[in-house]
């Protein structure tokens, strides 16, 4: 169970108003006390009584109701983080030039906590320099304005501008309860390509060989990449039914063969390579064009078909052969997974530290697998290997927060090297 923190969810007037419900509603299960301060007209969107049903907390929208409560400073005061979600323009517009004219501004005049604002608008208010203007200086003095998610707007416009899914927002504001300094705006204009999830071989038109990565390691990457300013790429492979991350574009492949193509397309543009994938080592040699049958002939209970195994191309010590080769002149960084268990020839660093060598990578991240351990799970330890010999242990916690552990160890290597 997590410590239980303070939250305020701020809502502006935007449609996407009524996803900060769901947001409340994480945040409230996932064990925290949760404070809604909405400006007047969200609650023309979505009414009060929701707000203080789904929190649990009463609602206040100016400075003027509880004036003995001081709510203006207090609720600002006490909080461990403030979530503005949808944050608008206007509001945006507001808090960026220090306005104190309602409940939730002077609420993020007050606050010394972390700020996290997840704007929603139009493509055309989010792109306008006077909105660009206002997140730089947002962003500038520490407050974390995450890239809105590509797509479906209100009425018939798609593009940039989409409020990020709850479950992103709060994966995000959870993040920042374990670690507050965790999405520093110190990536821009580095490309980064990420892989992810596992590959399925084909075996006939219904069957593949797959494996269990469930993608969540290297969404987490791409996903604190992406916000934290840098131009991501995500060659996303099957997960366990992951949206695509806000401000990340995603190829969605199939097979090892599909990855490496997808890989090999986008490096030559990319400054960092993380091979976060679950790449099959085999597949099948021939891949049957329709169904395989079995018999249903008595006395054929033996008539499984063997399959046979070629290899597949290694994608991580392609690149990192492209690179020697001369191949990839913007790549600065490559870094590798790995899981082991470890066995009776050695521990699990002793294979990573062979397999960091044999790759030929800058950074090698190590997990522990078996018994329940990183694979399908929201939690992960592990170490971090440099070629240079440097090994760091990654604490114990969710794997967004080893992801920013991870991009600090990629941010730190782009400046030495
Ligand atoms: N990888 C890859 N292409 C492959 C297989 C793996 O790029 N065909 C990458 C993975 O994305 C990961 C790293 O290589 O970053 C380690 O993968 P792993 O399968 O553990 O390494 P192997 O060298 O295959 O070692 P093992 O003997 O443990 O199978």
């Amino acid at each position: 169970m997590t410590e239980r923190k303070q939250i305020i969810v701020g809502v502006a007037g935007g449609i996407a108003a009524y996803k900060a419900c769901t947001l409340v509603r994480q945040l409230s299960e996932a064990g925290h006390s949760v404070r809604v301060v909405p400006t007047e007209s969200a609650l023309k969107f979505v009414g009060a009584a929701t707000f203080e049903a789904l929190s649990g907390n009463p609602v206040r929208t100016t400075v003027f109701e509880n004036v003995d409560e001081v709510l203006h400073v207090r609720i600002g005061q006490e909080a461990d983080l403030v979530v503005v979600a949808p944050a608008t323009a206007d509001l945006i517009a507001r808090a960026a030039s220090g306005r104190a004219d309602d409940l939730l501004t002077a609420t993020l005049l007050t606050a010394r906590c972390p700020v996290l604002f997840a704007p929603a608008m139009h493509t055309e208010m989010w792109h306008h320099p006077a909105t660009v203007d206002n997140v730089a200086t947002l962003r500038r003095r520490g407050a974390i304005v995450l890239e809105p998610a590509a797509g479906r707007l209100t009425g018939a416009d798609s593009g940039s501008g989409r409020l990020p899914e709850a479950e992103e927002i709060s994966t995000f504001a959870q993040l920042l309860l374990e670690r507050p300094d965790a999405l520093p705006y110190d990536m821009s204009g580095v490309k980064v390509l990420v892989s992810a999830g596992g590959t399925r071989e084909p075996i006939d038109p219904v069957r593949f060989i797959g494996n269990r990565s469930s993608g969540k390691q290297g969404y987490a990457v791409a996903r604190v990449a992406a916000q934290r300013g840098a131009d991501v790429t995500l060659i996303a492979g099957n997960t366990v039914g992951l949206g695509d991350p806000a401000g990340v574009e995603v190829v969605h492949i199939g097979s090892a063969d599909q990855l490496n193509d997808a890989v090999s397309k986008h490096a030559p543009e990319s400054h960092v390579l993380v091979m976060a994938a679950a790449v099959a080592d085999f597949r099948p040699t021939h891949v049957a064009t329709s169904k395989i049958k079995k018999s249903h002939e008595p006395g054929h209970a033996s008539d499984a078909p063997a399959i046979e195994l070629t290899r597949t191309e290694d994608v991580l010590a392609t690149a990192v052969r492209a690179r020697t080769d001369g191949q990839l002149p913007n790549m600065k960084a490559i870094v590798g997974f790995a899981a082991e268990t470890g066995d009776a020839n050695g521990d699990v660093l002793f294979h990573a530290r062979a397999k960091l060598a044999r790759k030929g990578c800058d950074l090698l991240v190590v997990n522990a697998v078996g018994e329940g351990r990183a694979f399908e799970v929201d939690n992960n330890d592990g170490w971090l290997l440099s070629a240079d010999g440097n090994e760091v242990a990654l604490e114990h916690g969710s794997k967004t927060l080893m992801a920013s552990r991870i991009v600090d160890a990629i941010g730190a290597f782009l400046r030495l090297g």
